[in-house]
């Protein structure tokens, strides 16, 4: 086992490393001088399945639905297609208004969840065209799909999802950009300009993991120093939601810490009544065109005394004015940043619960892959 974990002490830090790997796979062949090649969907763009497309529903649970909320900001950004993301437990026993022309994408890396493919099933069984992104050959849910968009992003033996939500989330922006292209709503500089940003990823996760990973490290010293806590809450908007909301259930999965994300809007309606300086608050603040609005929902949380770290764009001082601790990633365009402001999160969660000498590989009561309803 010491050799298959490849000299980490945990599988799940080796594969928060493998993430840049994991990630050029999962774009290896599917963009190319500028362009995207998603040969998966030539089948279903023959057989007409796409043209009639009014509406797309986003069935996953746990890691893949959070992958899945960040599929619909950018489809509905991208292809002007209405999109709505449901936990696959929901959609099996809400009567889904479904049929030929709502597009379902099952989002599973295991391919395996039961839940996910109940309501796939019935899905299908209605009409809907599917589309499964997964990262098992063969897995049960290619089997009801017209289409399998594979992560390639090699076996995860760690029980909590790391280097397949982020293989899963940039299928998810390669199918966005498909669509975006096929509706005529994006044009070929706009698609360059993101497949140029996809392909920078990588090398920007990289950077992340070797700063991490050098004596220059915030992360670990941070997370230790949170470790002894009850409670941490994440905030974000936009993009920044299901980022906030994957980061708290790193957190929560892996340290048994009590961790809950909101939209950063919404927190003072309720959930601000929490907050004291024994519950610190991470916000999601990289740049985008809600930054400003983030920034004043931290001011809110400051008010009240509580502790406040943001995961903030490279090269924003301004930032040090509204936060006690940051973790900086590199900058990328707004749409793509829930990759690279995850991975430090991962790290905090990986951390937090070393420190609090949970077994990170294997937490209490979480299965890899949940075969039953
Ligand atoms: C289990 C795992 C989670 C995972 C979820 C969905 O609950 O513990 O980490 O996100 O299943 O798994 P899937 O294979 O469908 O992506």
């Amino acid at each position: 086992e010491a050799a298959e974990k490849g000299g980490y002490p945990h599988f799940v830090i080796k594969e928060i490393n493998e993430q840049p790997d994991a990630l050029r796979r999962a774009l290896l062949g599917r963009i190319h001088n500028g362009q995207l090649n998603l040969s998966e969907m030539e089948h279903m763009q023959k057989a007409g399945l796409l043209e009639n497309i009014q509406r797309i529903i986003v069935v996953a649970c746990g890691t893949s639905f959070h992958a899945g909320l960040i599929a619909k900001y950018v489809i509905e950004r991208w292809a002007r297609i209405p999109v709505e993301t449901i936990t696959a437990a929901e959609f099996r026993y809400c009567d889904p208004i479904v049929g030929p022309e709502t597009l379902c994408i099952a989002v599973t890396q295991s391919g395996e969840t039961a839940d996910t493919l109940v309501g796939i099933r019935q899905a299908r069984e209605h009409g809907a065209p599917v589309i499964a992104v997964t990262n098992v050959v063969s897995s049960a849910i290619t089997r009801l799909a017209d289409a399998v968009l594979y992560l390639q992003a090699g076996p995860e033996i760690g029980v909590v999802a790391t280097k397949t939500f982020v293989s899963s989330v940039s299928a998810l922006y390669l199918l966005g950009l498909y669509l975006g292209q096929q509706r005529g709503h994006l044009t070929a500089e706009q698609i360059s300009t993101y497949t140029q940003a996809l392909d920078m990823l990588p090398e920007q996760i990289q950077r992340i993991l070797d700063q991490a990973s050098s004596a220059n490290d915030s992360i670990e010293p941070l997370a230790k120093k949170m470790s002894q806590l009850s409670s941490i809450m994440f905030i974000g908007r936009g993009v920044g939601y299901p980022t906030a909301l994957e980061g708290a259930l790193k957190l929560k999965e892996i340290s048994y810490i009590h961790a809950e994300g909101f939209p950063a809007g919404e927190l003072k309606h309720g959930s601000i009544a929490l907050l004291d300086n024994l519950t610190p608050l991470v916000a999601i603040a990289t740049q985008s065109h809600v930054y400003e609005k983030v920034v004043s929902n931290m001011q809110e949380v400051r008010a009240r005394d509580a502790h406040i770290i943001a995961v903030a764009t490279e090269g924003d001082e301004g930032i040090k004015e509204h936060a006690d601790d940051i973790m900086y990633v590199p900058a990328t365009l707004e749409e793509l940043s829930p990759l690279l402001a995850s991975v430090p999160l991962q790290l905090f969660a990986y951390h937090v619960a070393v420190a609090r000498g949970c077994n990170v590989d294997q937490p209490r009561n979480l299965a890899k892959s949940v075969t039953v309803e």
